[in-house]
């Protein structure tokens, strides 16, 4: 067991402010998941580049791959990198997708200013049961707790789904007194990893349930709405990707207008990670096809990280509209 520690001594903040300044304020917070240093560099220079606020998440997958201990230590490392680049962008920790009490205590304990716990899966009362014993722990810590009601086509994690099931509007209240969450994640059409949608050839992808998202807001003013599985799976990356030896037939994601009006209504976190893996494989892959001879890793894993850099000023100025927001 790795010492405790408070995500204050680490610079860190919860997400009470950024969520409130984001309500009034009309766009959403940039979620990006990191496991490696590339990623965490690239989220942290783009976002201090555009002055955004920014979630950094782990997930348990994460946490299992690059060690809890070295993750922790390097959301400090990316606090200290943007005071030293002259930014003072408020820099949450989160935890993405928490599947038990035991994992958000762990996380809560170790510097993590956010957790989730995810019970979407359970029985509505169970999901209440687990989130409040969640919050009732976390709050004594001042740590912020995401929520989740309605099931997201596609795997969250490692809890699996065939198909998504809508947040129902009538229970949203009930859920949020009764756990005392700080922010809901809801399902209304968008789904995890880079293959969202089942398309016939020239078909567009169908609109979020932009109806459901306004019932929401309109149960519960003002209360911060989280939309997990927000990435546009850009096309210009997956035709890298198959150019370049891949095999990524028929991915497709969330067009980048639907995303933008969800920003500027109550929406006000929305979770990107696939776009990044996407444009991670597809720099690789490009640079490795063009310098056959290259071994250094700095060299394709650098051209990467560039091209990360890249997309994430652009979800923060065109997308989400956090540039500027710090
Ligand atoms: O929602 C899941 C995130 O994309 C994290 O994925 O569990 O493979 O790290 P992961
Ligand atoms: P994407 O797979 O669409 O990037 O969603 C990521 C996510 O929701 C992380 O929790
Ligand atoms: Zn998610």
């Amino acid at each position: 067991m790795s010492k405790k520690v408070h995500y204050s001594e680490l610079g860190l903040v919860n997400t009470k402010e950024m969520f409130s300044k984001a309500v009034d304020g009309g766009y959403a917070i940039p979620a990006y998941n990191f496991n490696n240093l590339e990623q965490l560099q690239a989220i942290v220079t783009a976002c201090a580049q555009t002055n955004s606020p920014v979630i950094l998440q782990i997930s348990k997958g994460a946490r299992n791959y690059a060690n809890s201990v070295m993750l922790r230590c390097m959301a400090l490392g990316a606090v200290e990198m943007a005071r030293e680049m002259g930014s003072n962008i408020p820099i949450t920790l989160h935890l993405d997708h928490g599947d038990s009490f035991e994992l958000c205590q762990s996380c809560v304990e170790s510097g993590f200013s956010s957790v989730m716990i995810d019970g979407s899966h359970l029985p509505y009362e169970e999901n209440i049961a687990l989130t409040r014993k969640v919050v009732d722990f976390a709050h004594q810590f001042d740590v912020s707790v995401e929520g989740e009601l309605g099931v997201l086509a596609g795997i969250e994690d490692e809890v699996s789904a065939e198909n998504s099931s809508y947040t129902r509007p009538e229970e949203v209240e009930d859920f949020v007194t009764k756990t005392g969450v700080d922010s809901l994640a809801i399902s209304i059409g968008t789904s995890h990893g880079a293959y969202k949608f089942k398309l016939k050839a020239g078909q567009a992808p169908p609109s979020l349930r932009f109806d459901i998202l306004a019932e929401v807001e309109k149960r519960l003013p003002r209360f911060p709405i989280v939309l997990h599985g927000a990435s546009s799976v850009i096309q210009s990356y997956v035709t890298l990707i198959n150019q370049y030896g891949g095999k990524m037939e028929g991915a497709v994601g969330i067009p980048e207008e639907q995303l933008r009006k969800a920003a500027a209504s109550a929406v006000c976190k929305i979770n990107i990670d696939s776009d990044g893996r996407l444009a991670v494989t597809a720099k690789v892959r490009e640079y490795l096809a063009q310098h056959p001879n290259e071994f250094d890793p700095r060299k394709y894993l650098g051209a990467a990280r560039e091209e990360l850099i890249a997309l994430i000023k652009h979800k923060n100025e065109a997308v989400l509209g956090s540039a500027g927001k710090a």
